[in-house]
């Protein structure tokens, strides 16, 4: 079946330029003898992680404990989830995990710690974790200068092992053009080596430094102390990645069909994709340099203005001139594609206009309260 065929809306995945991104960022990884941990959270597929682990991934880092237990289920064995927990649910959990795969928490107050460690014991596990380190997101994470202090002070929990030291940079999200990219990068090392001598002062050698973002990936992957990269966007790229520099329209490999479906007025039309399809993200981090709701390809002087649950609104710039008429198919690349994709059950596999089947989106949604 053609594209051309297709019943709108539909999230098509581009297996060409999916593939082509896995290859580049896992290739950097190899260059640098780096070990790529991809963040699963942006396809939410056991499909796309197994294109990753057969590329090269040596592990995963999840962002749901969903997505750890999904991928321990499919047989991986080195999984970290990226947050702390504090919930009985949660550290049951981790627990499971603990005792099937070789898993990693992260850690960074004394509060989580304790509740995790009291749990760990009367479980009779040790539960590995990493600290989290603040490069910059003030999210998460224990200030680079404050990292002996606190692997000292973790240290003394019996069931918890320190493995090393995580951070995201994900306050780069804040770029909103290229050149301010390289800030990130810099601050993100330089927490990075002043949070691994940390450790170290307080005697622990550790064993893994952790980190990445898409937009950073490229810099950073030479850094000398951090080993482990944990990109999660780049396998399908999107508005974000372009306005920061990191991607070009050809590595998207995400977007949204959709079928122009009225033309209310002069520099109006309506297509059949809203933000059920698109999502109203427009940057989780604030980015200026994103205007409306996503791109259109092939059509610059459109602006997706607004969107409601099933349609969007397609403005013609001020001054500007479209050839867009009713019954038209059209393409858009979402702001940003974690979203879009946490919004539907199944990505369409296409190669150039070609449908070549679904890809399932089967490690998405809070499976264990499935059978409450
Ligand atoms: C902790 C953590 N690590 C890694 C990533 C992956 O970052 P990106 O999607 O920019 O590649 C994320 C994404 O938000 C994250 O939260």
């Amino acid at each position: 079946m053609k594209i051309q065929e297709m019943a709108t809306p539909a999230i098509l995945l581009d297996m060409d330029k999916l593939e082509r991104n896995i290859e580049k960022y896992q290739n950097m990884c190899d260059l640098y003898d780096k070990e790529m941990w991809p963040m699963v959270k942006t396809h939410k597929s056991l499909a796309i992680a197994k294109m990753q682990a057969d590329a090269g991934a040596t592990g995963f880092l999840c962002g749901t404990l969903d997505e750890c237990e999904a991928l321990c289920e499919a047989g991986y064995k080195n999984l970290m989830y990226a947050y702390p927990v504090a919930s009985a649910a949660s550290i049951r959990r981790v627990i499971e995990l603990t005792r099937k795969c070789n898993f990693i928490i992260r850690l960074d107050t004394l509060e989580a710690a304790e509740i995790v460690d009291k749990a760990a014991k009367e479980a009779g596990v040790i539960v590995q974790y990493t600290i989290i380190v603040d490069c910059g997101l003030h999210r998460f994470g224990v200030a680079p200068d404050r990292i002996a202090e606190m692997t000292a002070k973790l240290d003394e929990f019996e069931n918890l092992e320190p493995m090393g030291i995580s951070t995201h940079p994900g306050a780069v999200y804040a770029a909103e053009e290229p050149r301010q990219v390289p800030m990130y990068v810099e601050a993100e090392a330089a927490a990075m080596a002043m949070a691994a001598d940390g450790m170290r002062k307080a005697g622990i050698e550790p064993e893994m430094v952790t980190s990445g973002s898409t937009p950073t990936f490229a810099l950073s992957v030479d850094d000398p102390n951090i080993e482990i990269y944990h990109p999660g966007n780049y396998v399908f790229n999107d508005c974000i990645q372009m306005s920061n520099g990191s991607a070009t329209e050809d590595d998207c490999a995400l977007t949204v069909l959709a079928t122009v479906v009225s033309h209310p007025s002069e520099g109006l039309y309506i297509c059949d994709a809203g933000a059920k399809c698109l999502g109203l993200d427009q940057g989780a981090h604030g980015n200026s340099a994103i205007v409306g709701f996503g791109r259109v390809i092939g059509h610059p002087e459109l602006v997706i203005s607004g969107l409601s649950e099933e349609v969007g609104k397609l403005k013609v710039k001020e001054g500007e001139t479209t050839t867009l008429k009713v019954g038209d198919q059209i393409r858009m690349i979402p702001n940003h594609s974690c979203s879009t994709a946490n919004l539907t059950d199944h990505y369409i596999a296409v190669r150039g206009d070609e449908v070549e089947g679904t890809i399932r989106v089967d490690i998405r949604g809070n499976r264990c309260n499935w059978e409450f």
